[in-house]
């Protein structure tokens, strides 16, 4: 089975599945960040997804009008909004995905860490409340820095008592359709087929793209290997300095979290074959989170495929191994910020 393109398939699959709107099965998913430009488009591709039910848009502001927006869409969903601290428990009641873009983007010149003395509080604060009203939710975390939110987020869950690494995931889907388009271009490969895993995690030289484990099976040269994994982990830079103090990717990122909301959608309604990337408390290494290719299913991470970090070329194993100490730091330095917390 190792031999197929599970993300393709994934993403084949989203693409078609938009195209129909009966309500084929009834979850709910909650947004914490919606009135965000993240928030607002993935806001509309949940919208679109005939798995979902019931649609809550959490903010601390701007979210009334983006609910009543959306809501005019004629798919399944309701959409209902939640503004402010005192909204929140009430957003979150019997939600099954909680997906987190809240907090505040790059400008240029600033890496992914110098949003951690804001985003770590937010994050803190928004897992408390999933922790207190909806605690066998999938949580999907996308603040950044994700190197260090998701083990924040593992802190206080454990603290509340309720912690299950199955469902706890830092969003790296964008790296992968990154890594996907780009092989794609850059080798006139047809897109859809095009399958690249991501692993370690998602900042920097942290993200680790490994082409050699493309599907198709593809060639590449020295300096191709050099020049796509220095663009794949630069691509949210490219973004960040495109828009020139307007904020970082929002609409491919967007794009990529529906992905795997979606997938997550079809892992709890009972689909067997779903696989994505994602970074996860994880046994893989000696680091206590890693992002790979994983296996989800109803009560979350079902297994981690090790394979894929067997076989790995001279230039990625150099690179795993650079990678390690600047991840261990971010998660070190997650850990502590709810640990040294009154
Ligand atoms: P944005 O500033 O456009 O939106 C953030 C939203 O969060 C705003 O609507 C804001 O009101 C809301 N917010 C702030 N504090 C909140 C709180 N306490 N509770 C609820 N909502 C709160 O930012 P954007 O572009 O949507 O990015 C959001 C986050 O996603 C950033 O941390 C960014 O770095 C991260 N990101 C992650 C990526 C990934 O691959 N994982 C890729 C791109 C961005």
């Amino acid at each position: 089975a190792l031999n197929r393109s599970y993300s393709t398939k994934a993403q084949k699959h989203t693409d078609r599945s938009y195209r129909y709107v009966q309500p084929r099965a009834s979850y709910k998913v909650a947004i914490l960040g919606a009135g965000g430009g993240i928030g607002q488009p993935l806001a509309l591709l949940i919208k679109m997804s005939p798995l979902v039910s019931a649609l809550n848009l959490y903010d601390i502001a701007n979210v009334k009008g983006v609910a009543a927006d959306l809501s005019h869409c004629n798919t399944p969903s309701q959409v209902a909004d939640f503004t402010g601290a005192s909204e929140l428990a009430n957003c979150l009641k019997d939600v099954n995905v909680v997906v987190i873009p809240a907090g505040v983007p790059r400008k240029p010149g600033m890496t992914r860490d110098d949003l951690f003395n804001i985003n770590a509080n937010i994050v803190k604060t928004l897992v408390e409340a999933v922790a207190d009203n909806c605690p066998d939710a999938f949580i999907h975390i996308i603040s950044n820095p994700v190197n260090s939110t998701v083990p924040i987020a593992a802190e206080v869950l454990k603290q509340k008592g309720v912690y299950d690494p199955k469902k706890l995931f830092g969003v790296t889907t964008l790296d992968v359709v990154r890594a996907n388009t780009f092989v794609a271009q850059k080798k006139n490969l047809k897109l859809i087929d095009v399958d690249v895993p991501v692993i370690g995690g998602h900042a920097g030289i942290t993200i680790l793209p490994l082409l050699s484990k493309t599907k198709p099976a593809v060639t590449f040269t020295d300096e191709e290997v050099e020049e796509l994994t220095v663009r794949i982990q630069n691509a949210g830079t490219e973004v960040v300095e495109a828009k020139a103090g307007a904020g970082s990717a929002t609409l491919s990122m967007a794009y990529a979290a529906a992905r795997f909301v979606e997938s997550s959608l079809r892992a709890l309604d009972g689909d067997s074959d779903v696989y994505e990337c994602s970074y996860i408390q994880s046994e893989l290494t000696e680091l206590p989170f890693f992002a790979s290719r994983i296996k989800l299913g109803k009560n979350g991470v079902e297994a981690v495929i090790s394979s894929e970090l067997q076989g790995l070329t001279e230039y990625e194993q150099k690179a795993l191994d650079a990678l390690k100490p600047e991840l261990k730091a971010s998660i070190e330095k997650g850990v502590a910020f709810v640990q040294k917390q009154p």
